[in-house]
C-alpha cells in the first residue's frame, strides 16, 4: 500500500488499526458468521456494538445521565434544521452566532422554521475570527445560543465558550472529542462523525434530557429528539456500519488515554504547523492566532497560482487533500486525532523546500 498522508477535512483519516479490525472482521464479526453490515439491528450482538458506542461517548466527553446521547442520520446539516424544529416553541427567537460558513448553514436553515437573532457575526473578518465575550449580546428569553465550535473551512475554533443565559447549542462536527470540554456547559451538542468519531452516515447528538422532553411535540416524530430518545436510537434501522466504525473509533481514543491525551498529541501537531507558518513571510495564517483551529489549519500563499502549484506539488508528493474549501481558497491542512505526527512533519518539510524554490 502506497504511504500517504491525508489531509483531508472530511470524510477524514481514520485509525489503521480501526480499519485493520473492521476488515478482520468484515466477513464475520466474532464468530457469529455475518458480518455487522448483515445483522439485525436488534439482535444481541449489534445492540451490544451500539450500546458500547454510546458508553465509550459518554466516558470519553464525560457525559453525565442528565443527558441523552443519540446516534441519527442526515449529517451535521439535517441538525441545523432539527434544532430549530425541535427547541425553538412559537413566539421565541433563538441566537446565533456566525464566524464562518457552517454557521451561516445553521443559521440559514433556522430562518426558515423561525425567528432568529444573528447576535453575532464575525463571517466576514479577516483573519478569521470567532466572536469575543463583548460582542455577544443575548435576547433576553431566547430559545438556546448556537455556535460552531470550530469553523472548518475557515480554521476559526472557538477556545473558550460563551456562558450564556440561554442553553448553549454547539455544531462540534469537526472538533468533537479532540479535546477536553465540560459538557455541562451545553444544552446540546451535535456532531456528523466523519472527522474525529468515524465515517460519515451516522451523527451524535448530545442533548440534555429536559429539553428533549420539553421540545416541540407538533412535528412529524422521525424528527423529535425525545422520540429517539425513547426508542433508544432505534426508532427505525441505524446506521448500524457506521455506528460500529464509531464504536472502534471510540474505543481507540480511550486506548489514546482519552481526549485528554489526544489533545495534548493535537496542540503539539498544531503548533508544530502554526510555528512553520509563523517562521516565514511566504506563508499566513489565514485566521486570528488567537482562535486557530488544532484541526484545520488553514493558510495562504503570496498568490493563488503558488496556492494551485503548491497543492499540486504536495499531492503529487503523497500530501493529499490540501487544497482549501472551494469557498475561501488557501490550503488547509486539517489534522484530527488520527492523524499522524510524521505527518505534520513530513508537510512542514515540504513547506521548506517549496519556499526556498518558490519565495
Ligand atoms: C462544522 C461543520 N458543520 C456541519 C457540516 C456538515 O456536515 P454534514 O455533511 O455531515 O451534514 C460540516 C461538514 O464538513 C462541518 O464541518
Amino acid at each position: 500500500m502506497s504511504k500517504i498522508f491525508n489531509f483531508s477535512a472530511g470524510p477524514a483519516i481514520m485509525p489503521k488499526e480501526v480499519l485493520r479490525q473492521a476488515q478482520a472482521e468484515l466477513l464475520d464479526y466474532q464468530g457469529s458468521g455475518m458480518s455487522v453490515m448483515e445483522m439485525s439491528h436488534r439482535g444481541d450482538e449489534y445492540i451490544a456494538i451500539q450500546a458500547e458506542a454510546e458508553k465509550n461517548i459518554r466516558t470519553l466527553l464525560g457525559v453525565s445521565d442528565a443527558y441523552h446521547v443519540l446516534f441519527l442520520q442526515g449529517g451535521a446539516t439535517t441538525e441545523f434544521a432539527l434544532v430549530p424544529m425541535n427547541l425553538l416553541h412559537p413566539g421565541q427567537s433563538a441566537d446565533y452566532t456566525l464566524s464562518g460558513a457552517w454557521g451561516k448553514k445553521a443559521v440559514d436553515e433556522a430562518k426558515g422554521i423561525g425567528k432568529v437573532n444573528v447576535i453575532a457575526d464575525t463571517n466576514a473578518a479577516r483573519p478569521c475570527r470567532v466572536p469575543t465575550p463583548a460582542e455577544l449580546k443575548e435576547t433576553p428569553g431566547a430559545a438556546y445560543l448556537h455556535i460552531t465550535s470550530n469553523e472548518t473551512i475557515s480554521g476559526a475554533q472557538w477556545k473558550t465558550f460563551p456562558k450564556s443565559t440561554a442553553p448553549l447549542v454547539a455544531d462540534m462536527s469537526s472538533d468533537i472529542a479532540s479535546r477536553v470540554i465540560d459538557v455541562n456547559q451545553f444544552g446540546l451538542i451535535y456532531a456528523g462523525a466523519q472527522k474525529n468519531l468515524g465515517p460519515s452516515g451516522v451523527t451524535v447528538v448530545i442533548v440534555r434530557k429536559d429539553l428533549a422532553e420539553g421540545a416541540r411535540k407538533d412535528i412529524p416524530s422521525i424528527f423529535r429528539y425525545q422520540t429517539h430518545a425513547e426508542n433508544e436510537s432505534m426508532l427505525n434501522t441505524p446506521p448500524c456500519f457506521s455506528i460500529y466504525l464509531l464504536m472502534l473509533v471510540t474505543r481507540w481514543i480511550a486506548k489514546q488515554g482519552g481526549v485528554a491525551a489526544v489533545q495534548k498529541i493535537n496542540d503539539a501537531k498544531a503548533a508544530k504547523l502554526y510555528a512553520a507558518i509563523d517562521a516565514s513571510q511566504f506563508y499566513r495564517g489565514a485566521a486570528n492566532p488567537a482562535h486557530r483551529s488544532t484541526m484545520n489549519v488553514t493558510f495562504t500563499l503570496p498568490s493563488e497560482d503558488l496556492e494551485k502549484k503548491f497543492a499540486k506539488q504536495a499531492e503529487a508528493e503523497g500530501l493529499k487533500q490540501l487544497k482549501g474549501h472551494r469557498s475561501v481558497g488557501g490550503l488547509r491542512a486539517s489534522i484530527y486525532n488520527a492523524f499522524p505526527a510524521e505527518g505534520v512533519d513530513a508537510l512542514v518539510s515540504f513547506m521548506r523546500e517549496f519556499e526556498k524554490k518558490n519565495g
